[in-house]
C-alpha cells in the first residue's frame, strides 16, 4: 500500500498530472528565460491547475526559446524579455533568471502591470530587496502580486513540521535549530550561473538559502539571527593556481545566536563529495555524495518531576523534518522525546520515545485538504497560492510577504560578511519614471 501510494504520487507529480479543462479566466503566465527550473516549478504544476496557462516564453536567443516552447507546448515565443512584458495577453510572469537580474526584471514586470512569481533569492542583496518590495509600484493599492518562490513553505509537510515545533508540550520552546541541504558533486556544470559572482551566484544565494530560510521560519520573524561564525569553501583553484571567482562560496556553514539566546546552524554544499560512507575516504574523495535535506528543532531540557537531591526526571524534544525540499516523493517528521533521570549530576537512566509522522496533505477534516492533493509538489502548492492571491481568495493562509523576503536577504548579506565575503553586487538598474 505504501509503495503504491509512493508510485501514484511520483507518477502524478512528475510524469503525468491530471489535466483539467482550463477556465476562461485562467491566468496566462509568461516565462522570462528558457530556464532549467521552469518545467519543475511552473510548467508541470500549471498542467493540473485549471486557472493557469503557460502562454509565452522569451529567451535571449529566439531559436532557443522556440525549441523550448515546442518541447513544452508553449504557444507564444517572444523575441525579448521586454516584448513578453509588453504583451497585453500575459497576466503574470515567472522570473527564473540569474539572481543578478531578479531585481531589474521584477521591477520591469511590476511596472508593466504583471503579477510576478520571482525565483529565490529575490534579489542580489538586501539593498535591492528593500528597493523592490517597498517600491510604491509594489506596495500601492491594486499593485500586482509579487511572490518570492520559496516553494517548500507552501507544502503541508513543512506546515505540519512548523505546527509541531510551535506546539511543544510542557511549556517548552525551541532553543536550537539546524538545517542542511547538499547537492552531489557533478550535478552542476562548471560554467553554471551559481559559480559566477557577477551573476550573484554562490551556495548561500542558491542551495543554502533554503537552510537559512528554514531556520528563520522555525525561530520566527521576531528573532534576528546574529552570525557567530561563518565559513565557506571556495571553488577549486585552476591548474595555474589562480582563483577565478574568489567571492564564490561553493559550500557554506554558519552558526547564529539570537538576542534571546536561541542558536541556529546551517550547512549547504553545491559540490558535495566523499562517496558512499562505506568506502574509505582515500578511495572516494572525488566521488559525489548525498545527504537528505533536513531541518531539526530542539527544545531545552525541561524538568518534569523531582527536586533537590532526589531523582529528577527531565525531557527534551527534538522535531526533525527529513526532505523539506521534495516532500511529495518522500518525507518524514520525527518527534523524539529524550527522557533522562538524574540524581544530582549523575545520569541514572535515559530513554527515547519516538513518533513518526507524514503530512502529504493538510490534516483530515481541515477544509484545505479537500482542495490539496497528496501528489501535489511544493511547486504545485505554491502555484495554488499564487493564483489564490491574484484572484483575491484567502487560500491556505501560507504566504511570503515582502518584509519576509527583505529579512531573508539581510540574513544572507550578514552571513556573507561574517564569512569574509562580499554581499552580492547591486544592479545599476533604475526604473524610468515619467
Ligand atoms: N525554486 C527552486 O527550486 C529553484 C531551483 C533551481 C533554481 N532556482 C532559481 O531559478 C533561477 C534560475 O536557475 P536555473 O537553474 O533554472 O538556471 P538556468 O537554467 O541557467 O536558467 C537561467 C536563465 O536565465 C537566462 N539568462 C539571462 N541572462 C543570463 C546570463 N547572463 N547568463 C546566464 N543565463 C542568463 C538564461 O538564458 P535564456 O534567456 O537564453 O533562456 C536561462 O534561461 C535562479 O535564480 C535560481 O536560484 C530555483
Amino acid at each position: 500500500m505504501l509503495f503504491f501510494d509512493f508510485v501514484k504520487r511520483a507518477y502524478y507529480a512528475a510524469v503525468s498530472p491530471p489535466t483539467p479543462t482550463k477556465r476562461d479566466d485562467a491566468i496566462r503566465i509568461g516565462l522570462l528565460g528558457a530556464s532549467t527550473i521552469a518545467p519543475l516549478a511552473v510548467i508541470t504544476p500549471a498542467k493540473s491547475h485549471p486557472e493557469v496557462i503557460v502562454a509565452a516564453v522569451a529567451a535571449r536567443d529566439r531559436e532557443r526559446a522556440r525549441q523550448y516552447a515546442k518541447k513544452h507546448s508553449i504557444p507564444i515565443v517572444h523575441n525579448t524579455y521586454q516584448d513578453l512584458l509588453d504583451d497585453p495577453a500575459i497576466d503574470a510572469v515567472y522570473i527564473a533568471l540569474p539572481n543578478s537580474l531578479h531585481y531589474e526584471w521584477a521591477l520591469r514586470s511590476i511596472q508593466a502591470g504583471k503579477h510576478v512569481l520571482l525565483e529565490k533569492p529575490s534579489c542580489s542583496n538586501a539593498e535591492e530587496a528593500r528597493k523592490l518590495f517597498r517600491h510604491p509600484l509594489v506596495t500601492g493599492p491594486n499593485a500586482p502580486v509579487l511572490l518570492e518562490a520559496f516553494h517548500y513553505q507552501f507544502h503541508p509537510a513543512w506546515q505540519a513540521f512548523l505546527y509541531h515545533v510551535n506546539h511543544l508540550p510542557w511549556g517548552a520552546t525551541v532553543d536550537h535549530v539546524y538545517s542542511q541541504q547538499y547537492l552531489p558533486k557533478g550535478y552542476l556544470n562548471k560554467d553554471d550561473i551559481r559559480f559566477k559572482y557577477g551573476l550573484s551566484g554562490g551556495c548561500l544565494m542558491d542551495l543554502a538559502t533554503y537552510p537559512l530560510s528554514c531556520v528563520r521560519q522555525v525561530l520566527g520573524r521576531g528573532e534576528h539571527l546574529n552570525p557567530i561564525e561563518a565559513m565557506h569553501r571556495p571553488l577549486p583553484v585552476a591548474s595555474d593556481g589562480s582563483q577565478v571567482e574568489p567571492q564564490i562560496d561553493v559550500a557554506i556553514k554558519a552558526t547564529y545566536a539570537t538576542d534571546s539566546d536561541k542558536t541556529a546552524e546551517i550547512r549547504g554544499d553545491l559540490l558535495y563529495g566523499g562517496g558512499p560512507s562505506i568506502l574509505p575516504a582515500s578511495w572516494s574523495h572525488s566521488l559525489p555524495s548525498f545527504k537528505w535535506p533536513m531541518t531539526e528543532a530542539r527544545s531545552g531540557e525541561i524538568l518534569l518531576s523531582g527536586q533537590g537531591n532526589e531523582e529528577r526526571h527531565f525531557v527534551q524534544r527534538k522535531v526533525t523534518l527529513w526532505n523539506h525540499l521534495i516532500p511529495t516523493v518522500y518525507h518524514r517528521i520525527d518527534i523524539c522525546d529524550k527522557h533522562t533521570i538524574r540524581r544530582g549530576e549523575e545520569i541514572v537512566k535515559t530513554w527515547d520515545v519516538m513518533e513518526h509522522l507524514k503530512a502529504y496533505n493538510w490534516p483530515a477534516g481541515d477544509v484545505r485538504a479537500q482542495t490539496y492533493q497528496e501528489w501535489w509538489t511544493t511547486w504545485r502548492c505554491q502555484l495554488e497560492e499564487f493564483v489564490n492571491r491574484i484572484k483575491g481568495r484567502a487560500g491556505s493562509g501560507v504566504w511570503i510577504d515582502g518584509e519576509e523576503s527583505i529579512a531573508q536577504m539581510e540574513a544572507i548579506d550578514e552571513t556573507y560578511i561574517q564569512a569574509g565575503l562580499n554581499a552580492r553586487p547591486t544592479s545599476a538598474f533604475e526604473i524610468a519614471t515619467e
